[in-house]
């Protein structure tokens, strides 16, 4: 009798722990209006990433509501190693996946993620780091959806022109720059960029753009440095905190590629013991609750919306379509298989009015 009860315990043991390992397949009935979905972030931690995860969810739970599917989504990441996002993907894959929604660790290394899912049959869209082209058209299964990044560059050097030029002012040279922005008055604009991560598409369009734009504008620039704070706060604010004790004022503009990075940079400067008067103008990207708060309190001087609930609703939609194998022929799909969403620029009185 002892010996069965064991027996029992062991057996509840295990099942308990398949139930867990399975990812996926947490659900158990195998009705065939049961979607599993496999969301794999890059890391844990990635406020924005969160955020767009966090839509994706309500868009499926929202469809879930309004459908005859009982949509399963599991959500996991891939520690920031590539290695590791491939073997999550593999478990979803296993636990009986019918969708998987990968944000890339290495966007230049993808493949194989994708033959496990072409081996498979299970579609994948891409999300936030985008694929290389080549990568992309492997397999007919393959989409991506994301930002356009440049124009986000391009807003962001918009913003920053429009505040430093002077508005309505004959002056030309030296005078026609605003001097709460051109604070040494010297006719040029001592200027900072604060890096996302090397080598991701964001990183290098909105820096590249930023500053192009500006250029274009005929602003003329003189680079203090560029810092790559792999989108941390942390990181921007210690990078600054360096930059502060070598130039002391001299920063007049600091571009950052996202908001968690302008806030560092502001926090630096709160530290650093400058007056206000001396902080440079800062912005950023993104447009969160505290980055949108920073700007509606002139913290930081602008930042432009990654529309994440418009990225999340393509990419539910998308997924959906592909498990119902419907046509995608509402999508404006760009060369079939990029979905880019637009960007919006949000100034002081545009965040007002956001956070209200
Ligand atoms: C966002 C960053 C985020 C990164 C992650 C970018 O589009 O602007 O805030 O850290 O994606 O890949």
């Amino acid at each position: 009798m002892k010996k069965l009860n064991v027996r029992l315990v062991q057996m509840l043991i295990f099942s308990i722990f398949l139930v867990s390992a399975a990812g996926c397949g947490q659900e158990k009935s195998h009705s065939s209006k049961t979607i599993r979905v496999g969301v794999v972030k890059y890391i844990e931690q990635d406020d924005y990433i969160n955020a767009l995860t966090d839509c994706l969810r309500d868009n499926f739970a929202k469809k879930e509501k309004t459908s005859q599917m009982h949509i399963v989504v599991t959500v996991k990441n891939g520690g920031g190693k590539q290695a590791i996002q491939d073997r999550v993907v593999e478990e979803m894959i296993d636990a009986g996946c019918d969708i998987l929604c990968v944000d890339l660790v290495d966007r230049t290394a993808p493949t194989k993620i994708i033959n496990m899912a072409r081996r498979n049959d299970i579609p994948v869209v891409f999300f936030n780091r985008e694929l290389v082209r080549e990568d992309l058209m492997q397999w007919e299964k393959l989409y991506y959806v994301g930002g356009d990044a440049a124009v986000s560059g391009v807003m962001q050097g918009e913003m920053a022109a429009d505040h430093i030029v002077l508005k309505n002012s004959k002056k030309k040279g030296k005078g026609k720059y605003d001097p709460k922005v051109d604070r040494n008055r010297d006719g040029r604009i001592q200027y900072v960029v604060l890096e996302g991560e090397t080598g991701h598409q964001d990183a290098i369009l909105r820096t590249d753009e930023a500053v192009g734009t500006l250029t274009a504008k005929g602003i003329k620039l003189d680079k203090v440095s560029y810092e790559i704070a792999d989108w941390s706060k942390d990181q921007a604010r210690n990078k600054m905190t360096q930059l502060i004790a070598q130039k002391k004022n001299e920063i007049e503009l600091v571009l950052a590629n996202n908001d968690a990075m302008a806030l560092g940079a502001r926090e630096a400067y709160e530290k650093s013991g400058l007056s206000k008067e001396d902080y440079p103008q800062i912005y950023g990207i993104d447009g969160l609750k505290e980055g949108l708060a920073a700007v509606a309190s002139g913290k930081i001087q602008g930042t432009v919306y990654n529309d994440k609930e418009g990225q999340a609703g393509a990419i539910a939609q998308l997924a959906l379509a592909l498990i119902e194998k419907r046509e995608l022929r509402d999508f404006s799909l760009k060369d079939g298989r990029y979905l880019f969403l637009p960007y919006q620029k949000v100034d002081r009185e545009e965040a007002v009015k956001r956070e209200h």
